[in-house]
């Protein structure tokens, strides 16, 4: 094992080049702070991010996934990950809400980027441009291509929800350098790392439920999956 966060567990595989990513059944909020153990949940999380990188790969997004090989795990490129949290939001909520004092779901005229510094211990802060800058995260121009990348991510999630009645409030992605330099996509994509919201009736389907406490939370993700058209609804 190299590495094990909150909800993953990264381990080596005989290619130096490869990971194997394993999905936990552990669910965190509040930076660890509120922490349960969820029955099913790595098995949803691994399809929920197969699916999306695969997704982004057809429609010309490079990503870090190499293939899902089992229920909880799939293989990956081995990057070194950039430590910020890039979070693209279409409508206030969550920390945006409360920073800008309005309602869930208020509307921004234009797809809102936030960058936040990936580091436990200070509470991820966000961080400006001269930030990142400053402590070398990113050049100027692997920002802009971070920045560039998030925002067709954000183009190409949302009409995918949009087309099953769902709406995308907001995600974070992260990104993470080869040792060539090249930029890629990589960790997760799932209902822990994105709003999702029903279009019509604003019900939430992602990790809200488990941070508020509002439903149980591998029903709703299999809801979701069931929804989106990734399993069938078996019970
Ligand atoms: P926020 O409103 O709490 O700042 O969250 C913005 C988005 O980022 C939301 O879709 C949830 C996601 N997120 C993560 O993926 N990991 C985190 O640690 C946090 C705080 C948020
Ligand atoms: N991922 C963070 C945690 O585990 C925060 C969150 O998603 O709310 O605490």
């Amino acid at each position: 094992m190299l590495y094990e966060g909150k909800a993953k567990k990264i381990y080596s595989t005989d290619k130096p080049e490869i990971i194997r990513v394993e999905y936990k059944d552990s669910a965190t909020a509040f930076n660890g702070v509120k922490k349960d153990s969820i029955e099913g949940k790595g098995k949803l999380n691994n399809l929920f991010t197969s699916f999306f990188f695969e997704l982004l790969s057809e429609k010309g997004i490079e990503n870090h996934f190499e293939g899902k090989i089992s229920e909880t795990e799939h293989l990956a490129k081995k990057v070194s990950i950039i430590p910020l949290e890039v979070i693209v939001r279409n409508k206030a909520a969550g920390t945006l809400a409360k920073r800008i004092g309005k309602e869930e779901g208020f509307p921004m005229p234009f797809p809102i980027i936030e960058l936040c510094y990936k580091n436990d211990d200070l509470g991820d802060p966000m961080l400006n441009d001269d930030h990142i800058f400053a402590l070398n995260l990113a050049s100027p121009d692997e920002l802009k291509q971070i920045k560039e990348k998030a925002l067709r991510v954000n183009t190409l999630l949302q009409d995918f929800f949009l087309g099953h009645g769902l709406e995308l409030i907001d995600f974070k992605l992260e990104f993470g350098k080869t040792t060539e330099g090249t930029i890629l996509l990589a960790d997760e994509i799932s209902p822990d790392t994105c709003r999702i919201w029903d279009a019509v009736t604003g019900q939430k389907l992602d990790k809200d439920v488990f941070r508020r406490d509002l439903a149980p939370l591998a029903e709703t993700y299999h809801s979701l999956a069931v929804r989106i058209g990734i399993l069938k609804n078996e019970a």
